[in-house]
């Protein structure tokens, strides 16, 4: 393991912003995770495991150990009707699909270019384009921090829902993932149902064909990370009851919502821009002009100009739609992950 201390995290997530750790150590075993959270020297300190820090925002100095993972390896199986593949959890996942999608191993092309681990997958079940973790995953193997073993959770195990899993409840803080397991059928048939791909057709379309365009819907919406901070949907689209969406639609016909689990889900990108918010910046944040649903760092945001920004969009969001957006965006202070002060909110 390489152990760094007083480190500046502005590499090491995707917003980019200065915030220094205590300690920094990457891990490239399970060995050298064992060693950080059984050894005296390192296991009485708060810790936060980190892939590639694209779905969080330090709001303050970390006064801990930051670990990141750097599991990396990956292995195929073949069966006579799937390709069965292992993967550690620190592999970066868009080099994953791309990996896949020129190997023939076909299924993870929709979920082209999103940053992050492969590890980190499970925790919110990524989705996009009509596809989630949840279609592909066949196991998720996790070192246990109380027994200090590894268990292997079947795909149902994980209770993946939107942007939802196990690891963010039940075993939240209790388990790290060390590899994932994904089954790619050799009975490949494309899914083109988004509507950024209806247009292609099913019956002769290709896994690189939904590769290629998926990269370039998400170049032209989506601000590069490594060129104007950011992490994505600050946002969850909000999922909301049948009276609800009734009452909505009375007052804002053009609202876009589909159908799902629990009701109605709404588009957060759209409430946020008909809320005049595009280009809305506070401090150094601003709401992004191509997708509403991203803030990005426009020019060296602090964490807090990045809440701020947020908490006046929810209350705007709130204000003029009665809809309560919830952050996809997790937020880690001083020790460990917070939840935004009320006062804040
Ligand atoms: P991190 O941000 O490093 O960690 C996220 C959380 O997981 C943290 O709480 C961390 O403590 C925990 N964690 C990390 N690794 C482990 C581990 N091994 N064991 C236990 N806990 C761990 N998401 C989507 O679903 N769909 C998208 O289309 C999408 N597009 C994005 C586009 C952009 C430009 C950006 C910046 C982000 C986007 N995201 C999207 C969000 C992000 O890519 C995903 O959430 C991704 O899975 C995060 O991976 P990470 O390795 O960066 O996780
Ligand atoms: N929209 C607007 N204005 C905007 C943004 C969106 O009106 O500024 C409307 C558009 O009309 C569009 C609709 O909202 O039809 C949906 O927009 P988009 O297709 O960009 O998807 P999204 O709902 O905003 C979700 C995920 C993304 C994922 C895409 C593609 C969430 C929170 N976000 O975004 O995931 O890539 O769908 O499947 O579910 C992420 O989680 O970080 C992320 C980027």
């Amino acid at each position: 393991m390489k152990i760094y201390s007083n480190y500046n995290l502005s590499s090491r997530h995707t917003f980019s912003i200065s915030q220094l750790c205590q300690w920094l150590i990457e891990v490239f075993s399970v060995e050298d995770l064992l060693t950080i959270y059984q050894s005296s020297r390192w296991c009485h300190l708060p810790k936060i495991v980190l892939g590639k820090g694209s779905n969080i925002l330090f709001t303050e100095k970390f006064d801990g150990i930051v670990v990141i993972n750097k599991l990396h390896g990956k292995s195929v199986f073949e069966s006579e009707t799937d390709y069965h593949l292992r993967i550690k959890s620190g592999e970066d996942w868009p080099s994953l699909v791309e990996w896949s999608v020129r190997e023939g191993y076909f299924g993870l092309e929709n979920l082209a270019l999103i940053p992050g681990c492969a590890g980190s997958a499970p925790i919110q079940n990524i989705g996009a384009y009509g596809v989630e973790l949840t279609d592909v995953c066949e196991y998720v193997d996790v070192l246990c921090l109380n027994t200090f073993k590894i268990k292997r959770l079947s795909s149902k195990e994980c209770l993946f829902g939107y942007r939802d899993s196990v690891f963010k409840h039940q075993l939240y803080e209790k388990v790290i993932i060390v590899a994932i397991g994904l089954k790619l059928t050799k009975n490949w048939q494309a899914k083109v149902r988004h509507k950024s791909l209806n247009r292609c057709d099913p019956r002769s379309v290709t896994a690189k064909q939904i590769f290629d365009k998926v990269c370039s819907v998400r170049r032209k919406k989506l601000p590069d990370p490594r060129v104007m901070g950011n992490a994505g949907s600050f946002f969850k689209n909000p999922v909301i009851c049948q009276e609800q969406y009734q009452e909505l639609i009375c007052k804002f016909a053009n609202i876009e919502a589909y159908p799902t689990k629990g009701g109605m889900k709404i588009s957060a990108g759209f409430l946020i821009d008909n809320c005049g918010l595009k280009g809305k910046e506070v401090g150094g944040a601003k709401v992004h002009s191509e997708q509403a649903l991203v803030i990005v760092n426009d020019s060296n945001a602090t964490a807090q100009d990045i809440i701020d920004l947020a908490v006046f969009i929810r209350k705007k969001v709130l204000d003029r739609y009665g809809v309560v957006l919830e952050y996809e965006v997790r937020f880690i202070g001083s020790r460990s992950e917070i939840t935004l002060p009320v006062m804040l909110d």
